[in-house]
Order: C-alpha cells, then sequence, then structure tokens
C-alpha cells in the first residue's frame, strides 16, 4: 500500500543538546532512546524515536518523518510524490539509527518530510506521565494549495478540515490530523503536537512548565476542527509546542464528517477567545542539512 500511514517524528534543531533533551524529558516526560554524536532520539513508548534533536548553530526545524509501509511503498510514494512535484533530497538510504529505510523530499515551499519505513522497537519507558505518541506537525504556507495537492496526491493524506482560506487539516489514519497547514507569510513550522490521554495529563504539563516559572501561550481549550482539547507553549529553543487530548477519529474508525469551517479564528477556539498574536506569530524556519548517514 503506497501513501503514509503514520505521522513519524520531527527533526528539531536546538542550540544547546542536553538542555533540550532535559526540558523534553521534565516538561513532557520523554526519554531518551539512543544519542549519536550531537544528535538525540527521544521517545514516549516502544517507538526507537518519535522526536529527533539535533545540536546546531541554525534554528530550525530539520525535516518531518512520515511512515509508509515498507520499502515496496516508499518506492511506490516517491513515485507518486515525485508526479506532485516533490524534489528528492539524496537517495534513497539505510542505516540511520532506529529505521530501515528512508528518503527525504523537498515539498512546496521547501519544507522537507522523510519517508521512512522499518521503526526499531525499543522497551516502552515505564509507565509514567508522559504523551502516548507524537500526534501531528503543523507547518505554514504562503499558499496552501500546492501543499494541499503534494500531500493528497504525493503522499496519499484524506481531507479532514478547511476553515475559510486560512488552514486546512489532513489524515493518514485514524486521526482526525496527522498534517495541518496554516496561511502564513512564510513557509515555515508553526507547531508540532503530542498526544495526551485527557485533559488532566496536558494540566500537569502546564504545572511542570509552570515550576519552571513558564507560561502557557495558549489554552487550555477546544478547538473546533478536529474537536481535540488544547495547550501550547514554547519548548527550549521557542519552538512552539501544543498538547492535544481527545482529538476526533475518522472513519471508518470514527463519525468524524469532513468540514468547512468559516474563515477567521472562531472556530479553533470553542471555549474562549482567538488566539492571541504570539501564537499567530510563532513560527520555526526550514533548516535541514544531511548528517552522514542521510547520505
Ligand atoms: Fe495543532
Amino acid at each position: 500500500m503506497s501513501g503514509v500511514t503514520r505521522i513519524g517524528h520531527i527533526a528539531l534543531r536546538v542550540r544547546d543538546l542536553d538542555a533540550a533533551v532535559e526540558f523534553q524529558s521534565d516538561v513532557l516526560g520523554l526519554v531518551e532512546s539512543e544519542r549519536r554524536g550531537r544528535v538525540a532520539f527521544l521517545t514516549c513508548n516502544e517507538r526507537h524515536h518519535e522526536l529527533i534533536l539535533i545540536e546546531s548553530g541554525r534554528r530550525g526545524y530539520d525535516h518531518i518523518g512520515l511512515e509508509v509501509a515498507d520499502p515496496a511503498a516508499l518506492e511506490e510514494t516517491l513515485r507518486a510524490a515525485a508526479l506532485a512535484g516533490a524534489e528528492p533530497i539524496g537517495p534513497v538510504y539505510d542505516g540511520e539509527p532506529g529505521i530501515d529505510r528512508a528518503a527525504l523530499l523537498g515539498g512546496p515551499g521547501g519544507h522537507v518530510y522523510k519517508l521512512f519505513c522499518g521503526m526499531a522497537s525499543v522497551t516502552a519507558p515505564p509507565v509514567g506521565d508522559r504523551p502516548r505518541r507524537f500526534e501531528h506537525a503543523s507547518v505554514k504556507a504562503r499558499k496552501l494549495g500546492p501543499t494541499e495537492r503534494f500531500l493528497h496526491d504525493g503522499l496519499g493524506f484524506a481531507f479532514s478540515d478547511r476553515m475559510g482560506r486560512t488552514a486546512s487539516w489532513w489524515h493518514c489514519d485514524a486521526d482526525h490530523h496527522g498534517m495541518a497547514l496554516i496561511f502564513g507569510p512564510r513557509h515555515e513550522l508553526s507547531h508540532y503536537a503530542w498526544s495526551l490521554p485527557d485533559l488532566n495529563a496536558i494540566g500537569r504539563v502546564a504545572d511542570r512548565l509552570a515550576a519552571r516559572g513558564q507560561k502557557l501561550l495558549w489554552g487550555p481549550s477546544r478547538h473546533g476542527p478536529g474537536h481535540n482539547l488544547f495547550a501550547y507553549f514554547l519548548d527550549a529553543d521557542g519552538v512552539m509546542v501544543e498538547c492535544c487530548a481527545d482529538l476526533a477519529a475518522m472513519p471508518p474508525h470514527g463519525d468524524y464528517e469532513a468540514k468547512r469551517w468559516p474563515g477567521g479564528f472562531g472556530a479553533i477556539n470553542r471555549w474562549g477567545s482567538p488566539p492571541p498574536p504570539r501564537f499567530l506569530l510563532a513560527g520555526s524556519p526550514i533548516a535541514h542539512s544531511s548528517p552522514e548517514w542521510e547520505r
């Protein structure tokens, strides 16, 4: 089966690797599964990694990891993505820590996606206060259309919701969205998101942030599109993080119907005020460069 079947991970560039790992461990409960040089692989479950942190002088996100079923699906999806306008970044390669085979693609606006298969299993961290899994990435684009066509025609994502000309949400499995697009003045990352069990778990993240002297940026509240509970804050490098719970499930796993919401921002907060400027302006630039296992 070609096409993306699961949102895999995000790779971020960080100024101080040890400080970034400490933040992810203390606030979110992530566990480091492997370190290669100044690159750390973190997880919250039995998968080898759901977050990659790369120490670097450059600020930004390196790539978004998207899983396909197997090597044959990787080849098929690469062909479909090329027809949808994707630019390959280097060859298909083996040997990256924790995964079997992968290839990097440049999508519309220069967003960088890693298609991969064969995620390794590790001993899951002990039961504790941590996310269940990496949930979604939200990218900004100057025009939504080209990235929407790339996600749908090239990578096999299906439509979930649209909010005027401002945003759209796309799914590749039961989750209402694994990728979100937001209109913005630059092609950059808006935020990355974790799935937590419930609102209390989100509250405990906020408590741990508060203990560090840091406030939430927006929320907690409930989005209209996707129906999920949310809270946003900045990580140690100023990249916006979302903690989610109660995300809608798409058919055949759930009964959520794809929707078209009015423009503006009223729909994305069902309980309270529209997003503050700090949410709208948050963005992390695209900053990809290949470590040795991608060459
Ligand atoms: Fe989000």
